[in-house]
């Protein structure tokens, strides 16, 4: 059983943290603990119409970013990674500089001393100076810069297939099966298709 921690912040594509959450209950086998910013939750209902309550059906275990007690708040509690998803650039520069001002930046902080997978899908356009830098540092102290970028290769005809195959390279990172972002065989391979 693996044990993930997955936050939602306030930057624009709340609907990458509901995917993923959709797709670990799916998969099975994962344990998830969850927590949602206020902007985010704010997000939430502005792009997708949906409560928090219904995003928070989806976890195994749902934490208020201000209970700074709560197990993910310990190095201890041992987990295999988190993903924020999105990650705002207020949280990134938090993460970047070991503020640990919250539950979500001291959990994502703990994923970098115990050298665990942290991913952050950052959202913003464009990027100024601190936000570079910010994910700059990041990627010095191990975590992984994993902005939603829609892969255009695949030809994607919805929203929902550009949003899957994001999705699905996050789990890829995470050593999770996945089907949602098929393996690249290769462009002879794939034109023959
Ligand atoms: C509709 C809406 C869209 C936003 N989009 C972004 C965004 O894409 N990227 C970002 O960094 N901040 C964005 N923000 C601002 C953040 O929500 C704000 O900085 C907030 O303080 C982040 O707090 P949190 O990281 O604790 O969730 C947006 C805010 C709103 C209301």
């Amino acid at each position: 059983m693996k044990r993930l921690v997955i936050a939602m912040t306030g930057a624009s594509g709340a609907v990458y943290g509901v995917r993923l959450l959709e797709q670990l209950r799916k998969a099975g086998g994962v344990e998830t603990h969850l927590m949602i910013s206020d902007a985010a939750a704010l997000n939430l209902h502005h792009e997708l119409d949906i409560k928090r309550k219904d995003v928070e059906a989806l976890a195994d275990a749902v934490h208020s970013v201000r209970d700074i007690g709560a197990c993910v708040a310990s190095g201890s509690f041992q987990t295999d990674g988190m993903v924020i998803a999105p990650c705002s650039m207020k949280t990134l520069a938090s993460v970047a500089h070991g503020m640990c001002d919250n539950l979500i930046t001291r959990a994502a902080d703990v994923m970098l001393k115990e050298r665990r997978r942290l991913i952050l899908m950052v959202r913003e356009t464009p990027f100024n100076l601190a936000h570079l830098r910010n994910m700059t540092a990041v990627t010095e102290m191990g975590g992984v810069i994993f902005p939603p970028l829609p892969a255009l290769y695949q030809r994607p005809q919805t929203v929902s297939e550009m949003v899957d195959h994001t999705v699905g390279r996050v789990l890829d990172l995470l050593s999770i099966e996945q089907t949602l972002a098929p393996e690249w065989t290769g462009l002879k391979a794939e034109r023959s298709q």
